[in-house]
């Protein structure tokens, strides 16, 4: 069993304010309360685009246990490391295997995610295709 902080019942009301920046300038991020109530074994947002869509965005790689995406509407093309290039449709969801490489290679004006992660805090890591080499990007 796992062993998760169990924290109080919590509800997250929809609004305008609950949205805010974040580690992608052309996102934006609503945090649903989960960093709270499990003191930071898990991450659960929603993220939506604010800007178009400008081409790959980055082969990158996230330093954690556990992430699962939904999307919720929109579109999204996600090449990953093994697999090669996915086209997700609203309410197309994927396990994004812990390390996995992968990079967003474009997004609808209109892409809305749900991610969850675990833990909360956790680096993401930039990778060089050509070379292999890594720096930490957020
Ligand atoms: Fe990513």
């Amino acid at each position: 069993m796992l062993n998760f902080h169990k924290g109080p019942f919590h509800a997250s009301i929809n609004s305008e304010e609950s949205w805010s920046k974040g580690l992608r300038p052309y996102l934006e991020y609503r945090e649903l309360g989960m960093v709270k109530a499990t003191k930071g074994q898990v991450q659960a947002h929603a993220i939506r685009a604010i800007k178009p869509c400008e081409g790959p965005l980055g082969y990158h790689y996230h330093d954690l246990e556990f992430q699962m995406n939904y999307l919720l509407r929109g579109s999204t093309r996600v090449e990953f490391e093994g697999v090669g290039e996915i086209e997700f449709n609203a309410h197309d969801s994927w396990y994004q295997k812990p390390g996995i490489r992968h990079e967003v290679l474009h997004y609808s004006d209109d892409m809305m995610v749900i991610e969850i992660n675990v833990p909360a805090e956790f680096p993401t890591i930039d990778v060089d295709r050509k070379t292999g080499a890594e720096s930490v990007y957020g």
